[in-house]
């Protein structure tokens, strides 16, 4: 969040004058530093911030012009306002050229001065929170650009993220394989104010046990074989960062003791050295264990997981993301159109129920892979069924999805057997190339019954596929 400071510079060599403006300006509350000479005036426009600088154009050294220049090379926003003798309205005219705000004639009125600052500082209070308001819409607009996801439970992820950008605490993402942790984990340390150190994502089931500590905590040159050089570590490498421990359920249990003692010291001492070298790393975990049943199993250590898991951000399996299966085949289809040059334009109807009554056990890596397959394979402009070889053979059954909240029995039979019907009939009409009697008999039902069926489920059977 940018906030505004009252902070104003006087430069000014005349001493009187010099003194008045910081006299009056500190008793309105401002915070008040002041130059007498154009040098010493320029050092401090580029080593300190101001929200205003007020200039007399006249200076030993470097001029109040001069000093204007100064604008377009400091990075912070700021007003500059220029005070000119009474009389020399080119110099003033000059210095409004050089982006100078406004202009102040000497000798001028202490009220109207404070007035004109006081304007002044108010406007830059109103810009800087439409700055602060255009970042936040950006946040929001960015996070839901980048990870798809309309439904609900997606939803409540977003928000969760927004609600945590500003705490700067450890969370743990959890979820099934392939769920989007990892991506979720990058979006958190995005919208911190970490964002422009380090991110460095650790997958702790790919580190061989005895070299764990060399790697997290650093090791200094010599200290065992193979150490040539001074190593910092992920730890001092993510400092002002984060660390995102991936799989931190496959750390083993020793090192998990290790890591605690860091966390709570927040110093590592690297293998072979005496020193201990502070740190400020934020964790962030992510594990498709249960980490509560290895704690009861004894390979977690439970002081670690709280210290871990101060928040905790479940991500949905895609069975749970009520409406994202088609956001998410629409991104991945663009993606790959992209990736490949290719113009896939459509998804046929029939991959669609396909790809419906998949459960994606493997959730959204899976999704992509598939899509990404398929879009290899396919010779038109149309994914369709054939192009999805594997799934049509590992799964042509309709699956049954109990959803995780609350649900009365009753209707969620009705939509079964509703949904049950629907893809029976579609199947067999697919079968019978439309032929409705003999789709009834395969359905082991009557034909005005299939009839009566066809129009509920507002199906039709003469669909140009089936002719
Ligand atoms: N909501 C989403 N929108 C777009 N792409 C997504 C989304 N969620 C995940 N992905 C993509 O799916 C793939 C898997 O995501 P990610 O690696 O973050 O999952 P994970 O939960 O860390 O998986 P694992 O448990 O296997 O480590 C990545 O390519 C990621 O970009
Ligand atoms: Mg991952």
């Amino acid at each position: 969040m940018i906030s505004v400071l009252n902070r104003i510079l006087v430069v000014e060599d005349e001493t009187n004058l010099r003194n008045n403006l910081v006299f009056i300006f500190q008793k309105e509350g401002l915070q008040v530093s002041a130059a007498e000479d154009g040098y010493t005036a320029k050092e401090m426009i580029l080593s300190n911030e101001y929200e205003i600088i007020l200039l007399d154009i006249k200076l030993p050294g470097l001029s109040g012009l001069e000093l204007l220049e100064l604008k377009s090379r400091i990075k912070y926003e700021c007003k500059f306002v220029v005070m000119t003798a009474y009389g020399s309205i080119e110099s003033a005219v000059e210095a409004i050229k050089l982006g100078a705000e406004e202009y102040i004639t000497k000798p001028f009125r202490n009220d109207y001065m404070i007035r004109a600052i006081k304007r002044l500082l108010h406007i830059r209070k109103l810009e800087s929170e439409n700055i602060n308001f255009k970042t936040e819409i950006k946040k929001q607009y960015e996070l839901e650009k980048s990870i798809i996801g309309s439904s609900a439970a997606m939803q409540k992820v977003f928000d969760q993220v927004r609600m945590i950008t500003e705490l700067d605490t450890n969370v743990m993402v959890s979820g099934e394989s392939g769920t989007g942790k990892e991506l979720i984990a990058k979006a958190i340390h995005s919208y911190s104010n970490r964002f422009s150190k380090p991110f460095i994502p650790v997958n702790c089931a790919a580190i061989p046990k005895d070299l764990f500590e060399s790697e997290f905590f650093g090791h200094v040159k010599g200290s065992f074989t193979g150490a040539d050089i001074d190593k910092n570590g992920y730890f001092l490498d993510a400092n002002g960062g984060t660390l995102f421990l991936d799989e931190i359920s496959e750390m083993p249990m020793q090192m998990q003791a290790k890591l605690l003692r860091v966390l709570q010291e927040n110093k590592v001492r690297r293998v072979g050295d005496s020193k201990q070298h502070s740190f400020d790393t934020r964790i962030l975990s992510s594990s498709n264990k249960d980490l509560k049943v290895m704690i009861g199993e004894g390979t977690f250590r439970e002081d670690l997981y709280y210290r871990i898991k101060v928040v905790e951000i479940k991500l949905p399996p895609l069975r749970e993301r009520e409406g994202d299966l088609t956001l998410l085949i629409d991104f991945f289809v663009n993606k790959y159109n992209r990736l490949f040059n290719r113009n896939i334009k459509k998804v046929s109807e029939e991959a669609m129920i396909l790809l419906r009554s998949h459960s994606w056990p493997g959730n959204i890596r899976e999704l992509e892979h598939t899509i990404q397959s398929a879009i290899a394979l396919c010779r038109s402009d149309e994914l369709r069924k054939e192009d999805f070889i594997g799934l049509d053979q590992q799964d042509d059954g309709v699956k049954v999805i109990i959803p995780s909240h609350r649900t009365n029995l009753k209707e969620l039979l009705q939509q079964t057997k509703a949904t049950v019907e629907k893809e029976m009939i579609r199947r067999a009409l697919g079968n019978s190339r439309g032929n409705q009697v003999q789709a009834a008999k395969e359905l082991g039902m009557s034909h005005r019954n299939l009839l009566y069926k066809l129009k509920d489920y507002g199906i039709k059977s003469k669909d140009d596929k089936y002719d």
